[in-house]
């Protein structure tokens, strides 16, 4: 094969190479507040379909929400994909991200479409979770413990030392457990409520998920979370058993936003739009994250738990997700319940 050849093969590549770089390249900064497994599973899939390498990272959604906030000025993130919605709700209020229209938008669950709505089209919705809790089967066989169906039942003095839930302020998850007991209890009583039951709590931990990954490695009975990330636990051969509770409960808008002033504009509305595409959505349950998909179109895993069986209520996010109400509901819990931590 002579040099020409090669020199053609060359110019030919070097073009194909232009043509799919003018389109996308470089990089993408990216927020992943969902589990790290889906994050990776996520960031792989993205990078085998695009030429564009992800810069990853996984913080939970309040703490996501800090980041952006302290780096308005000069934004190191272009996404912030998945966390509860109320964070990125405060986000847009406070036009820390940016309005983006998808065309995506109309393949999407109502639900999702209403997050795109009431933020000015500043997060979309890209999936949902009702909250609950997980218990260690094997524990409580043992220690002769009776099965906690309702909120009430987790301030049974028996359980001292026995449970755990994330700190509010760093995770969505527990935000949501916050804004749902006031919602169900009215905010007085909830943080009376709050106060008991720290009484049974062995530790705030950083990140939504970890109290059932600590009750599923015998490290702890009981971890407030969302039902779906109890479920996975179980999916991995771990016995917990997943609680709907009696009163009722609230559930997350899993949501999406681009970053104002993001770097990397174009690559983050390439990640945006095939986020929110059904066979990506579909391939969630690969990781075992099992939440309800906001594409129509998605494939609901089977292991998802089902919202028809669980008392949902009707979860204020407008009011939950407003600066004003976040900071007052966190600034409580800081002194009256964070400050009395074990
Ligand atoms: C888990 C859940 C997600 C949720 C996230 C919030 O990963 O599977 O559905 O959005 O927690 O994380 P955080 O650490 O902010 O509570």
């Amino acid at each position: 094969m002579g040099a020409a050849h090669f020199a053609a093969a060359g110019l030919a590549a070097g073009l194909a190479f232009s043509a799919s770089t003018a389109m996308a390249a470089g990089d993408l900064n990216l927020i992943c507040s969902a589990d790290v497994v889906i994050c990776e599973q996520m960031k792989d899939m993205f990078e085998k379909e695009n030429p564009i390498k992800v810069n990853m990272v996984r913080l939970s959604s309040g703490e996501t929400y800090a980041k952006i906030r302290v780096e308005a000025r000069n934004p190191k993130t272009d996404v912030w994909w998945a966390g509860t919605g109320d964070p990125h709700l405060q986000a847009a209020s406070e036009n820390l991200t940016l309005e983006y229209k998808s065309p995506m938008l109309d393949q999407l669950q109502d639900w999702a479409k209403k997050q795109a709505e009431s933020s000015g089209y500043k997060t979309v919705g890209v999936y949902a979770g009702a909250l609950g809790w997980g218990y260690n089967t094997e524990i409580f066989k043992t220690k002769g413990y009776k099965e906690p169906k309702c909120w009430a039942d987790l301030l049974d003095p028996s359980f001292k030392g026995e449970i755990q839930m994330a700190n509010p302020n760093s995770s969505g998850t527990a935000y949501t457990a916050l804004a749902s007991l006031v919602q169900i209890m009215g905010e007085d009583k909830a943080f009376e409520y709050l106060g008991k039951l720290n009484a049974n709590i062995s530790q705030y931990t950083k990140s939504g998920s970890a109290p059932v990954k600590a009750a599923a490695r015998g490290e702890t009975a009981i971890g407030i979370v969302f039902m779906h990330d109890a479920v996975s636990q179980t999916a991995e051969g771990f016995p917990i058993k997943s609680i709907a509770p009696c009163e009722g409960t609230g559930y997350e808008i899993g949501s999406m936003s681009i970053v104002k002033g993001a770097r990397n504009l174009e690559n983050a509305k390439i990640w945006y739009d095939w986020a929110l595409k059904a066979d990506v959505q579909s391939h969630m349950k690969d990781a075992k994250s099992f939440q309800l998909p906001s594409n129509k179109s998605a494939e609901i895993p089977k292991e998802a738990p089902k919202f028809e069986d669980i008392k949902l209520i009707d979860y204020d996010f407008k009011t939950y997700g407003d600066p004003e109400k976040r900071k007052e509901l966190l600034g409580r819990w800081d002194t009256q319940i964070g400050a009395k931590a074990n």
